[in-house]
């Protein structure tokens, strides 16, 4: 079975085709980073439209590029939520679309199981069950998976996403948007010692997250040492702060991690979702899983954001387990993980 993969949650727009027997045949991923960027962030309206010229001739390229009738797909797969509504909806009428001409099944995908099961797409995948953490823009999750649907949120952020604090501390440090890759560039330049970040809601039991102390601790701190230092001594400062704010994220993930692994008895654990290609987070996440006796597993750097081929295998599980929708479509903007249940 062949379902073709359609991402348009946010500001990426994502097509692939998955084959159940030869596995992804091909992707494609087109970023608006360049026409947000002037705003400083996503800006919906501007996000939906774009969506709207890109879909067809990207899925049209890619059928090309892989040599594939129309015919050759078996179902339609979109992602349904959460996201942008505008965003959401564009993906979901013209995927609604694409399979009434084909007549093929659609699903609706959820957004974040797309993300967790993305290490699926790779040759080396982990065994069931596992840990994952969900580190994007708008999720800080961690995740149990007992199988495909069977999910049991462990912990998630009470306040910001990694990915948001990431992208609000940058900003704070002058750097463009989305900021989460400038501000880990700054920091491998940083000195580790000068800051010490606090690492939120570690000292208590528990698996949920803080992240909007960090950022304003890094406003803090940036005020009050730019006032006091010259002017030439600001990029170091920068740096330093950056540093600082990283090693904050990383050791509290990584903190959180050793505690959902233990907890669960697991021995893998899957990174998924935008943060995940963070340098300094990998290696620390492997190290943690080598000193735990188990394995961390995450999609190539390019499946780890968002993307239409993790919505293509997602979708093809579910319909190959007998899921499908009627004619009438929804997307839901908001969309708690723990009302999934398994398919079929
Ligand atoms: O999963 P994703 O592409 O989109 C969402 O669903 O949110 O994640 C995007 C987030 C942004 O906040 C971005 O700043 C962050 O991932 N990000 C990073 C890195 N690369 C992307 N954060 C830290 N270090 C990185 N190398
Ligand atoms: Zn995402």
């Amino acid at each position: 079975m062949k379902v073709l993969g359609i991402e348009t949650s946010c500001d990426e727009t994502g097509v692939a085709v998955y084959d159940g027997r030869a596995g992804l045949l091909g992707h494609e991923v087109y970023s608006q980073i360049a026409l947000h960027a002037d705003f400083g962030g996503v800006v919906p309206e501007l996000a939906s439209r774009d969506h709207v010229r890109k879909l067809a001739p990207m899925v049209r390229a890619l059928l090309a590029r892989l040599d594939l009738p129309s015919a050759a797909i078996d179902g339609v797969a979109y992602t349904a939520g959460p996201g942008l509504a505008g965003a959401l909806l564009v993906g979901a009428a013209f995927a609604r679309s694409l399979a009434w001409a084909w007549q093929v099944p659609a699903v609706g995908v959820h957004h974040m199981e797309g993300h967790l099961l993305a290490p699926m797409l790779e040759a080396d995948q982990p065994a069931f069950p596992f840990v994952a953490l969900l580190v994007s823009g708008g999720h800080t999750q961690l995740v149990r998976v007992d199988a495909v649907g069977d999910y049991r949120l462990l912990g998630e952020s009470v306040d910001d996403a990694a990915g948001e604090a990431f992208d609000k501390t940058a900003k704070l440090l002058g750097l463009g948007y989305p900021g989460g890759p400038a501000l880990a560039a700054l920091a491998a330049q940083g000195d580790a010692q000068r800051f010490q970040f606090p690492r939120p809601m570690t000292d208590r039991p528990g698996l949920d997250f803080s992240f909007s102390g960090l950022k304003t601790f890094a406003l803090t701190t940036l005020r009050e040492q730019e006032a006091a230092l010259p002017a030439s001594e600001h990029a170091r400062l920068h740096a330093d702060i950056a540093r600082a704010f990283e090693d904050a994220v990383v050791d509290t993930l990584a903190i959180k991690c050793r505690r959902a692994i233990e907890q669960t008895g697991c021995r893998a654990l899957v990174m998924a979702g935008g943060v995940s290609a963070n340098r300094r987070l990998r290696a620390r996440v492997d190290a943690l899983m080598a000193d735990l006796g188990g394995r961390a597993y995450y999609p190539r750097a390019e499946l780890c954001t968002d993307n239409g081929a993790m919505i293509a295998y997602a979708g093809w599980q579910r319909l190959r387990s007998g899921e499908h929708e009627a004619l009438g479509f929804g997307i839901r903007p908001r969309w708690p993980m723990q009302e999934l249940t398994a398919g079929g």
